[in-house]
């Protein structure tokens, strides 16, 4: 068998995988490789990509995507192609609050540019940006799927519709 044919594992050389991560980060994308049959472990890319970004405050660094790539015995390539398709993946530091504003159409025709420059004048800070006291990142985003609760906003992992410029001021409140 020639070098080209053969599997990648095989001509790279071995990694100690239990240096890649922490074992709870470890077991973290364990759980969802188990989900895929064996040959399709690298399904589990973008949730090690979450895991991982989760693990470092939030954003994915060249050395973390490329330890993922390691972890699932995928090309690099491939791994920064995924985490630079999808918006939920940052490639500098944000702040402690994401907040992720859709502007698609249900939420643009339900009033989300009052909602987005209530934001803006509220935080001081334009879509894109994070507060000086980096507590907060303002993030324009596409359709996140709950165009019925419209406008609407993402902060975490919670969803925040029927946006209103006072809702807002409750939720930014409400938060640490
Ligand atoms: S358009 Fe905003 S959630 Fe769908």
């Amino acid at each position: 068998m020639g070098y080209r044919n053969q599997p990648m594992a095989t001509v790279k050389a071995a990694v100690d995988k239990t240096t890649l991560f922490s074992e709870k980060t470890r077991q973290d994308i364990d759980n969802w490789v188990a989900k895929y049959p064996d040959e399709w472990k690298q399904s589990a890319v973008m949730a090690a990509l979450r895991i991982v970004q989760d693990d470092n405050g939030g954003w994915l660094t060249p050395e973390l995507m490329d330890k993922v790539a390691a972890y699932l015995d995928m090309a690099p390539i491939a791994v920064y192609e995924v985490a630079s398709f999808y918006s939920m993946y940052e490639h500098k530091p944000v702040g402690k609050h994401k907040i992720c504003m859709c502007t698609n159409v249900s939420c643009m025709l339900n009033g989300s540019d009052k909602i987005v420059q209530h934001l803006e004048e509220r935080l001081d800070i334009k879509l894109g940006e994070t507060t000086n006291d980096g507590r907060f990142t303002l993030k324009e985003v596409e359709c996140l799927g709950a165009c019925v609760g419209a406008p609407m906003m993402q902060i975490g992992e919670k969803y925040y519709e029927n946006l209103t410029p006072e809702l807002i001021d409750s939720i930014l409140d409400s938060l640490e």
